[in-house]
């Protein structure tokens, strides 16, 4: 084996040897044909990643394998968000978010940090109280500015803006309520239809190395909304406006038309910005049925969406602005869909029990 070890060594710039060499030393191992690449990691030349739980990481030691094995890039789920930061007004709470930080630097992995500024429940009660437009564009600033330093040099990058664009007219959001009469916070209505590019600038203020992402979903299926991102970024480089990557949520499902997703990702490709596929997940229930038994047919179905979803990124998305993509959750056990949709589904790479899925051999495949 040693004699082998010095030829890898010895002819590196020759692809063809290496893939020869793989396949011998997978042969003296008993094995037939090269082996799988043990995790999503290992297998993809960008960074794969999941949005984390701390609190799962904490106690379980079956996600926490699952995250430290097969994830290169942490995302909070949620404790990086204004409600969970900033509940009260002047009261920061960094604790669960910086011990996730921490896990992350120990392991050498990437964190992108979501979200500075979102207008639906995750920001804090207290700010969605305010109508003047000096206060709250001051809360705002203060938060960035207090939470980007906070995390200044532990982060890679931030979603600055989560959705800021209206489903039905594409236009910057300006409602104070949603369709369930709950309270939003109205940035457009009471800050103005321009905030989007002030919060990438505060955002530069507070930490000038982070890499400043644009979050949106939808990008898929609503063109109205794809063309407001594509106009925002066009506007944004003429006038200097420092943003730097584009996020495609892609919460989409295994009916989801693959068009629209090839589109979403040729058209954020084609801005010349990093592209992250930012929460990803795939569902199986798009009827929302309350009880949903999972079939081998349907799991096929998925397997086939992730291998389109992650082949298409790899093939279309050049690979200096490959940001990676990352999973929203780890396992069919947390997934945030079932509570969203009110159904069942199954919409991971891992079931229940973080067995692995057909779904993560079609991520898998999609790498090839
Ligand atoms: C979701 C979380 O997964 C849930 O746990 C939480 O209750 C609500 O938010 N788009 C986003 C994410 O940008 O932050 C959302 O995450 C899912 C939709």
């Amino acid at each position: 084996m040693k004699y082998f070890k010095k030829i890898v060594s010895l002819s590196l710039t020759s692809g063809k040897t290496v893939a020869f060499l793989i396949i011998f030393i997978a042969c003296e191992k008993g094995e037939s044909q090269v082996a799988k690449p043990a995790t999503l990691q290992d297998a993809s030349s960008f960074p794969v990643g999941f949005a984390i739980d701390p609190t799962a990481m904490k106690d379980n030691a079956t996600y926490q394998k699952t995250v430290l094995d097969h994830a290169g890039s942490f995302t909070a789920e949620n404790v990086m968000k204004p409600s969970r930061i900033n509940a009260q007004k002047g009261v920061f709470s960094f604790d669960k978010a910086d011990y996730l930080i921490d896990v992350a630097q120990a392991q050498g992995k990437r964190v992108h940090a979501h979200t500075f500024v979102w207008y639906t429940n995750t920001a804090p009660a207290w700010m969605k109280q305010i109508k003047d437009s000096t206060e709250l564009e001051t809360a705002l600033k203060t938060y960035i500015q207090t939470v980007g330093t906070h995390f200044k040099g532990k982060v890679a990058s931030w979603d600055v803006v989560n959705e800021a664009f209206d489903n039905t007219t594409g236009e910057i959001r300006m409602a104070s309520v949603d369709d369930k009469g709950q309270t939003l916070l109205n940035l457009g209505g009471v800050i103005g239809k321009d905030y989007v590019a002030r919060m990438f600038q505060y955002a530069h203020h507070a930490d000038p190395g982070a890499l400043l992402f644009y979050n949106e979903y939808g990008q898929e299926t609503n063109a109205k909304k794809l063309d407001a991102v594509l106009k925002m970024v066009t506007d944004f480089k003429k006038r200097s406006i420092p943003i730097h990557g584009l996020g495609l949520q892609m919460h989409i499902n295994i009916n989801t038309p693959n068009v629209g997703i090839e589109n979403a990702i040729q058209k954020y490709a084609d801005t010349g910005l990093m592209v992250h596929i930012s929460e990803l997940d795939i569902a199986v229930n798009p009827a929302k049925t309350k009880d949903l038994t999972i079939t081998a047919e349907l799991l096929e179905k998925q397997y086939e969406k992730y291998k389109f979803v992650v082949n298409t990124y790899k093939r279309i998305v050049p690979v200096k602005q490959q940001f990676g993509i990352t999973m929203w959750g780890v396992s069919d056990a947390n997934s945030w869909i079932p509570g969203f949709c009110s159904c069942t589904d199954f919409p991971l790479l891992f079931d229940s029990q973080y067995k692995t899925k057909r779904a993560y051999d079609g991520f898998l495949d999609g790498l090839k």
